[in-house]
């Protein structure tokens, strides 16, 4: 038997610390808060998308009384941002959450299924999506969405699992 560790590269920023083009992406992220739809949860959660042209998606939580039919913030902007600018590849994805009147301590924790959905767009683009994750006491930044979710399952997994 043997054990061996799998670790993750992540940069902690103050808010005032963080680069320009980074602060700017959460600030938008932030603002997108207010548009979620969360009567459920009260968890509002934004995100902001920089593409390779520059332009900035936006996506917030979107939430059904029929739970599992909502969908959360990062993934309301990738499909927005994969169908209205196809092709165009995702630079940057800053995330914001805002609960019970402030926004969180904590840098906000993606769901596996949206981790999922990002390492997807990375393989699929050649390039790597780094990932903000706004906390008001620290901000992580990863370079690569495959740091929130190593060993992960990718489409080049299928082929081991049909045995080719
Ligand atoms: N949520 C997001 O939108 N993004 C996250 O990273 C975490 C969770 C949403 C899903 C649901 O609408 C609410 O937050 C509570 O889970």
């Amino acid at each position: 038997m043997n054990t061996f560790q799998i670790s993750a590269t992540i940069q902690a920023y103050s808010y005032d610390e963080l680069p320009e083009d980074y602060r700017e992406l959460v600030d938008r992220a932030k603002e997108m808060t207010k548009a979620a739809y969360s009567p459920y949860s009260r968890f509002s959660v934004g995100a902001a998308l920089r593409l390779a042209d520059g332009t900035i998606v936006r996506g917030c939580n979107q939430e059904n009384a029929a739970y599992p039919s909502g969908l959360c913030a990062e993934r309301t902007a990738m499909f927005a941002a994969s169908a209205n600018h196809p092709g165009q590849a995702m630079r940057v994805l800053a995330i914001a959450a805002y609960t019970d009147g402030h926004f969180t301590k904590e840098p906000v924790s993606p769901c596996g299924g949206c981790r999922q959905v990002m390492v997807e767009f990375e393989d699929r683009q050649k390039e790597p999506m780094t990932v903000i994750l706004y906390g008001t006491e620290g901000t992580y930044v990863v370079k690569s969405s495959k740091e929130l979710m190593p060993f992960c399952f990718v489409s080049e997994s299928l082929k081991g699992a049909k045995g080719n």
